[in-house]
């Protein structure tokens, strides 16, 4: 079951006919990060619009190494070209100096859907902003969770008066497990409809305390490393955190205050709740020790048993 509709075939009909209604003969741009959401809709939008839809990859700095280059040769291969935008001097500029979770979020926000697809819209007279908004970020955001960054009619903001341009989400009635297989019968390859699942304000959500370029740095190559060590489990998700505090510990016979970094693991179905996968001890002593080897600044990794709730798969 997809949603209210019975087969991936039928909803891919259906959706791909009512963006073609409401686009009509205007233009549409969306945003490709080259999760699974984000992929589903690409390739729904390309289908229903043809030309008629540009699609971009935002470059914000917060996204795992090499992701810009990857997704957009894939979506190159698929006959989808992609623009890639530089956006990262103004997501870095309004992060500067926020450290509560929320208003990092909100941040991010802004920063996507006022500043860049503002400017967007304005350069390619575009009136429609495609996403991939689902039913999980929605519950999360209309329940007080988290502020998922793609929510906005349900929290009363109208996207035409707020940033000048209307918002379609042709995967909002569907979770995790339901967009996959869409995105299989959209024809996009395994490596994208299986990929573990990526945030939208991307390594922000990893980051306790204000998010800087070093920070992402560190949280970047603990990041590519986990999940390197962690592919074999086939887990929903994997994930490296990095803490605020400090702990003291030693690197090379000298006392160094350094930095800890958190282990997350998780099984789950659509992400509303999740348990902590029962790694081996091997595994988490490679997996340790190649964080450790790899970033200078770190002397601790713990790894996170909380299930959630009450935890949740991101840190912040
Ligand atoms: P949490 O951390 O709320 O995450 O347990 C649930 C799932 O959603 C992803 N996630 C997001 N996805 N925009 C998104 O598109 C967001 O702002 C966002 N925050 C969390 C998270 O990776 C997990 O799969």
């Amino acid at each position: 079951m997809i949603g209210v509709l019975n087969t991936p075939g039928a909803f891919i009909r259906i959706k791909t006919r009512e963006i073609s209604e409401t686009v009509g003969d205007g233009l549409a741009i969306n945003a490709l990060s080259g999760g699974v959401d984000s992929s589903a809709v690409t390739m729904l939008g390309h289908r229903a619009l043809g030309n008629k839809l540009k699609t971009f990859f935002i470059e914000n700095g917060l996204m795992r190494q090499d992701e810009s280059q990857q997704v957009a040769s894939l979506f190159e291969g698929l006959g989808i070209p992609i623009e890639i935008v530089d956006a990262q001097e103004e997501f870095f500029n309004a992060l500067e100096g926020i450290i509560d979770p929320e208003e990092k979020r909100e941040a991010v926000t802004q920063t996507f859907y006022k500043k860049v697809f503002g400017n967007l819209v304005e350069e390619s007279g575009a009136k429609f902003l495609l996403q991939g908004t689902i039913l999980t970020d929605v519950d999360e955001t209309v329940a007080g969770i988290k502020r998922q960054h793609n929510v906005f009619e349900q929290l009363g903001i109208d996207p035409q008066k707020e940033f000048g341009y209307k918002i379609i989400e042709p995967l909002v009635q569907l979770r995790k497990d339901g967009v996959r297989k869409v995105a299989a019968a959209l024809g996009l390859p395994e490596s994208a409809y299986n990929r573990i699942p990526f945030p939208g304000p991307g390594l922000a959500t990893r980051i306790i305390g204000e998010v800087t370029f070093e920070k992402v740095e560190i949280v970047r190559k603990a990041t590519e490393i986990v999940e390197e060590a962690l592919e074999f489990t086939n887990a929903f998700q994997y994930l490296a955190i990095l803490h605020e505090d400090k702990v003291t510990g030693m690197k090379n016979n000298k006392r160094v205050f350094g930095q800890q970094i958190e282990v997350r693991c998780w099984e789950s179905v659509d992400a509303r709740t999740a348990q902590p996968t029962n790694l081996q001890q091997w595994v988490k002593q490679i997996l340790v020790k190649e964080v450790i080897d790899a970033i200078p600044s770190v002397v601790s990794v713990t790894f996170n048993e909380a299930p959630k709730p009450p935890s949740t798969i991101e840190a912040i």
